[in-house]
């Protein structure tokens, strides 16, 4: 094996050096991906005439064993896994033949298809994590779907709603994210094997052929864009990114109700911890560490973006250091996903606690501005001063403090009976009322849910297959 192979150095090395370039460590994910690929390419070289039948069969049998051994047995003082699988191969099938397997093909369009390749399964893995959760806040909101508890705005009480509304509201920013993961499926989903260093090759190959081989829906139109373009992964993380930034947000309100004062939730004692100092806490410690992990996705991102912004065409090796920052992405929102979901599967929710949160407050003021509205015809505007005169004297009114304000307001005696203005004031008859598509009070919110959790699943499925 020349030094060239062993690590593309010109002359004397250091070890430090060597180091600093190797992309070894990372490699590790895109090991399989890379064998792949060089089946597709020795298959594809076959068949265009290129490499004989035996010498293909001979490389093939050879990355079979080569994947069978591993990672870990390739030889780690190559600078990344392409060398070092090529040189397995040389060493088990000789360089007359296995020498034959890096025709027509450049380590750039090579890393470039198998970023893409094992980027592909994240994607697909990424988007079943997040159902999984999607599937959990279905669960836990169908179950408490009528329970009673207020709505926050400014982490103020702001209007009674309930506990299941809450958790769905979640499911509904989900199903966006899980669309965007699969639209950056969609566009990653080009092959770009056969660009070779950019220029393409003056072999005959045939591209479609290698990209079909791949699972690849067409190769990438241009040879020196098939190398230099990241997009894809900056597409695929930011996909990530927002899947993460949902979460990171139902975290916070997890964090927000396992509080004392809120006390709506507990966690598992498998999803929380205790504190080292102070023996009676509990803490929502994979909550936190979900939201911790979002910071995680976002530096991840903006190395990326940054890495790219000032690359010339077409491969510059910067793009090496972009790579280990998709996977870390991925990482660490795949894992607050299923803990996530493992969490809220587990957590007991307390129903006399969510109620707590519509007595005084005077959550029903905006239904009973509604009301005073529809049954008198006055002005919303005249409602809202109304109402909010009731409001700076109590935080629970009772049907004559709405009288009083009333006629102190508009000076006029509200002529409407008690049972009426007590439906305005009272949350239950708050949230029923609230029955307009997707609000609390619309039977149907569940069932939709359910729906379209099953159909991403569906869609889900039949692409993996
Ligand atoms: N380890 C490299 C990367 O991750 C592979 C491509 C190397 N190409 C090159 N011309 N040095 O990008």
């Amino acid at each position: 094996m020349t030094d060239i192979l062993r690590r593309g150095r010109l002359g004397a090395t250091d070890d430090e050096v060597d180091a600093f370039l190797s992309s070894f460590g990372s490699d590790r994910r895109i090991f399989g991906a890379d064998i792949d690929v060089g089946r597709a390419h020795v298959v594809a070289l076959a068949e265009c005439g290129i490499v004989s039948r035996e010498d293909a069969a001979a490389i093939l049998g050879a990355l079979d064993e080569v994947e069978d051994e591993g990672f870990d047995a390739l030889d780690d003082t190559h600078e990344d896994v392409h060398p070092a699988i090529e040189a397995s191969v040389v060493e088990k099938v000789g360089e007359e033949v296995g020498g034959r397997l890096h025709t027509a093909r450049s380590r750039n369009d090579e890393v470039a298809t198998c970023v893409r390749i094992a980027l592909r399964d994240e994607l697909l893995g990424a988007t079943r994590d997040f159902l999984a959760l999607r599937s959990a806040l279905v669960e836990r909101g169908e179950e408490t779907d009528d329970w009673l508890f207020s709505g926050y705005t400014h982490l103020q009480r702001a209007q009674p709603t309930t506990v299941g509304h809450h958790l769905l509201s979640y499911d509904a920013a989900l199903e966006r994210d899980f669309g965007r993961l699969l639209d950056a499926y969609d566009r990653l989903n080009e092959c770009p094997l056969g660009s070779a260093a950019f220029a393409g090759t003056s072999f005959d190959i045939d591209r479609e052929r290698t990209a079909d081989l791949l699972g690849f829906d067409r190769p990438t139109r241009n040879s020196m864009d098939g190398v230099a373009s990241r997009d894809f992964a900056v597409e695929a993380v930011s996909a990530a990114l927002n899947a993460a930034t949902t979460v990171s947000r139902l975290c916070e309100d997890l964090v927000l109700w396992s509080s004392h004062e809120f006390g709506i939730v507990e966690f598992d004692d498998a999803y929380a911890s205790t504190s080292s100092i102070m023996p009676q806490k509990k803490n929502p410690d994979t909550a936190e560490l979900a939201r911790g992990k979002t910071g995680t996705v976002y530096g991840a991102l903006t190395a990326i973006v940054t890495n790219l912004k000032g690359l010339p065409a077409a491969y510059n090796r910067d793009l090496q250091e972009a790579t280990g920052h998709v996977w870390d992405a991925f990482d660490a929102a795949r894992k607050s996903a299923r803990v996530l979901a493992g969490a809220l599967e587990t957590a007991e929710f307390d129903r006399e606690a969510a109620r707590r949160t519509v007595e005084g407050g005077f959550v029903g003021a905006t239904e009973l501005a509604d009301t005073l509205v529809r049954e008198t015809g006055i002005a919303f505007r005249t409602a809202h001063h109304v109402v909010a005169s009731v409001a700076k004297e109590t935080d629970e009114p009772a049907v004559d403090d709405v009288r009083e304000a009333f006629a102190e307001v508009t000076g006029e005696k509200l002529e409407l009976d008690d049972e009426t203005i007590e439906r305005g004031l009272e949350p239950r008859g708050c949230v029923t009322s609230h029955d307009s598509y997707g609000a609390p009070g619309d039977d149907g919110v569940v069932d939709e849910a359910r729906d379209r959790l099953k159909t991403d699943m569906d869609t889900l499925n039949s692409l993996e297959e």
